[in-house]
């Protein structure tokens, strides 16, 4: 074709002589591309090998050859004395619609869960991750335990015991993809195991819920007051196994009184059940050290489930269990069938950041952070929303803002959403027909204090809006 380029053989495909492939790869590369995007038709005659190897200045049985493979993919269709035709089996579309990014972009996002990622410790990050694949040795990358790399559930152990008040055994720990991969796979083996009801907080995180269902169990919501989950309601929900969050209940910001705890391990050594305790914010408090995990109390009757999502950054989807004995060989083997083990590299990263005290400097950097913006967020709402009512608990990464009685939560979030302000509304988080107060969840550790100010000042007109 001398040194043309451009289209082919009247076909919507182009190949330039200066492309380092071959004229031949480009123009079957560049049919299969016509017929997916529905450039070519189905059923659509192409150009004969003798006419196109001319054009090209290549051989017809190059040509043929680039047919050839096509129709062996399934692409086009040969028959003998008959002109190459593009396969009816394939329907192209000419009007894809362009990928959707999953993230709404608002110009002030206060909904609730993730910690500030601006001040993730890249740096330390990048040298555990050279100090902890340096120490392993190669076969790391081979053999995976379904339970994580040994290092990592020696340093957890370590790390929970000393933090988190836990009684952790590294033989007994399954390393997951965060909290939501560990719900899942105890809420199958549950059902598969022939349990066929859980109970979980009302209001609660509402993926507790979804995982739930979705592996096929009936959910029961408990009533969450000032002191926690309501225990008397579970030892009534005849419910063997419950989803809790002790430590800061999500979305009340309620820590479990001393007598609930006790009271739910008597429920769960009579009952023979399941306690799985979501160790979510629990560090993450600012006026004293957190109250132990419940794990502690009861290693056989307690599931701890914790994640480095609000400590470090959701994005490093790491996770980890706590299992009691009898449970840990069916979810090990559940995880084994699910993805053979979770990603190793980073999982070295984080038992380097963990036993070089690292973890610990970076969430005393970080609570002093986020107790900052906790008083801003709390300031802000005292001057410009004087009827919403805020917790006591200098906890978390998000306020629950309850809104006076009687208005329209869904109109305020719209409001606010309107304005550029992410929210999330109370309701989204109850179970079905549980009507309640109405409230927003406000996050307030990705966000700058001025930013604070200026969201907390445009929620309050769209307050003003709805009225
Ligand atoms: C109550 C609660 N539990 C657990 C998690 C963490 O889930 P994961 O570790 O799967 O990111 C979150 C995150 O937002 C949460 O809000």
């Amino acid at each position: 074709m001398g040194d043309q380029r451009g289209p082919v053989g009247g076909l919507p495909v182009e190949v330039d002589p200066e492309d380092p492939r071959p004229l031949h790869e480009q123009l079957e590369q560049g049919i299969r591309a016509a017929v997916r995007d529905g450039r070519l038709a189905p059923g659509q005659a192409l150009p004969s090998t003798r006419g196109l190897g001319a054009e090209l200045g290549l051989s017809r049985g190059v040509i043929s050859a680039a047919y050839a493979q096509l129709a062996a993919e399934g692409y086009l269709l040969l028959r003998q004395g008959a002109p190459a035709r593009v396969s009816d089996a394939i329907r192209g579309t000419t009007a894809r619609p362009a990928a959707r990014s999953l993230a709404r972009a608002f110009a002030y996002d206060l909904r609730p869960g993730l910690p500030d990622l601006v001040g993730f410790p890249r740096q330390r990050w990048q040298r555990a991750l050279a100090r902890g694949w340096a120490g392993a040795p190669a076969a790391t990358l081979g053999e995976v335990d379904p339970r994580g790399v040994p290092q990592l559930r020696d340093a957890l152990a370590a790390y929970l015991d000393r933090a988190r008040g836990t009684s952790a055994d590294p033989e007994l720990m399954l390393v997951c993809t965060g909290f939501t991969q560990g719900l899942s796979l105890v809420c199958r083996w549950l059902r598969e195991y022939g349990v066929d009801r859980i109970a979980t907080e009302d209001p609660g995180w509402h993926p507790h819920r979804l995982v739930a269902e979705q592996a096929g169990l009936q959910v029961v919501g408990l009533p969450v007051d000032e002191d926690g989950v309501d225990v008397a309601a579970l030892e009534d929900s005849g419910a063997t196994v419950v989803v809790l969050t002790p430590a800061h209940q999500f979305p009340t910001g309620a820590v479990l009184a001393p007598e609930r705890r006790r009271r739910l391990v008597e429920w769960a050594e009579t009952h023979d059940g399941l306690i799985v305790e979501d160790d979510y914010d629990s560090e993450l408090r600012y006026d004293r050290t957190a109250v132990g995990a419940l794990q502690g109390l009861a290693p056989d009757r307690v599931l701890h489930v914790g994640s480095a999502g609000k400590r470090l950054a959701p994005g490093l989807r790491l996770g980890w269990m706590l299992v009691p004995s009898w449970l840990i060989w069916p979810l090990v083997t559940a995880k084994a069938i699910e993805d053979q083990g979770s990603e190793v590299l980073g999982q070295l990263a984080f038992a380097d950041l963990l036993s070089t005290g690292d973890l610990d400097r970076h969430l005393r950097r970080m609570r002093l952070r986020y107790a900052e913006r906790r008083v801003r967020l709390l300031r802000a709402v005292e001057h410009h929303l004087p009827g919403v009512r805020t917790g006591d608990d200098p906890a978390g990464l998000h306020e629950l803002l309850l809104l006076p009685d009687g208005t329209d939560e869904p109109a305020v979030l719209a409001a606010a959403a309107r304005r550029g302000v992410g929210l999330e509304g109370l309701a989204l988080h109850r179970h079905d027909g549980r009507a309640g107060r109405p409230g927003v969840l406000a996050g307030y550790a990705a966000t700058t204090p001025p930013a604070i100010d200026r969201a907390i000042a445009l929620l309050a007109e769209a307050v003003a809006e709805v009225g």
